[in-house]
């Protein structure tokens, strides 16, 4: 049985009966402004004879194969309506005829907001990438964090109608993102970028559902699986996978 301290939880969790084997706290970045910020780590005294923190896997998670692939996360760990929504943004780029790199980066862009966190998201997306695709991929995966709240008529693309609502009207995007637009604008590998922000306001189908198999070759031309792995290769953010393979790790 499995218990995580969120707030409404917590104070059955450690004042009830303790009838779970596996206490799951909740990591810092997701507690700060809430109670559980402090009071979760009251669990630690109560700790012992059969009931412990997690490690290792989570039966309620499907359990990685050794050697884990892109498409295990896809299949297995990354959420499903952003997995949809990175499958129908490739197919979008592949049936307008876009270069297949520009078709493998709609295909990760938000990768990081499929199976690791939402904010920043275009920057630890390209870090997550970064080892095993083209420059260019993981450049304009980078970028589109920036770029998305920027319109370039010149291809038709304007601030997402979304966002209004996402943000209300009044949201502006923070300095650093605007200095990033800027500089991103002007490089080389811009309108790789933009065709990300392009394919991915449309891509948002509910009832449009792509099968991570329709692109198992464009991966495997694009993407250099490691033979050990993702989350085993030593790779400098072989970390990150690992993390995703076991989100709930105490340590
Ligand atoms: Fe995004
Ligand atoms: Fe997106």
């Amino acid at each position: 049985m499995f218990e995580t301290l969120c707030s409404e939880r917590h104070a059955d969790s450690i004042n009830g009966d303790f009838n779970t084997s596996r206490i799951i706290l909740a990591p810092p970045i997701y507690t700060m402004g809430a109670d559980t910020h402090t009071t979760q780590w009251d669990a630690l005294p109560t700790l012992g004879s059969g009931r412990h923190l997690m490690m290792g896997d989570d039966p309620r998670l499907h359990k990685m194969p050794t050697a884990p692939t892109l498409v295990d996360f896809f299949r297995h760990r990354f959420v499903p309506m952003v997995a949809n929504h990175l499958l129908q943004s490739a197919r979008l780029a592949s049936r307008a005829g876009l270069d297949e790199k520009v078709v493998i980066a709609c295909l990760l862009h938000d990768i990081a907001m499929a199976g690791l966190v939402t904010a920043d998201h275009g920057y630890w997306g390209a870090q997550l990438i970064e080892p095993y695709v083209d420059d260019e991929v993981s450049w304009a995966v980078r970028h589109h964090q920036a770029l998305r709240y920027f319109p370039d008529k010149s291809v038709g693309y304007s601030y997402p109608d979304a966002y209004i609502q996402y943000f209300g009207e009044d949201y502006q995007p923070p300095d650093y993102i605007r200095q990033a637009y800027e500089q991103a604008r002007r490089h080389k590998w811009y309108m790789t970028s933009r065709l990300i922000t392009i394919n991915d306001v449309y891509a948002f189908d509910p009832d449009v559902v792509v099968d991570v198999d329709d692109f198992h070759d464009l991966i495997g031309r694009h993407f250099r699986q490691p033979k050990d792995g993702l989350g085993f290769d030593n790779s400098p953010v072989a970390h990150i996978w690992r993390t995703m393979i076991w989100p709930h790790n105490s340590l």
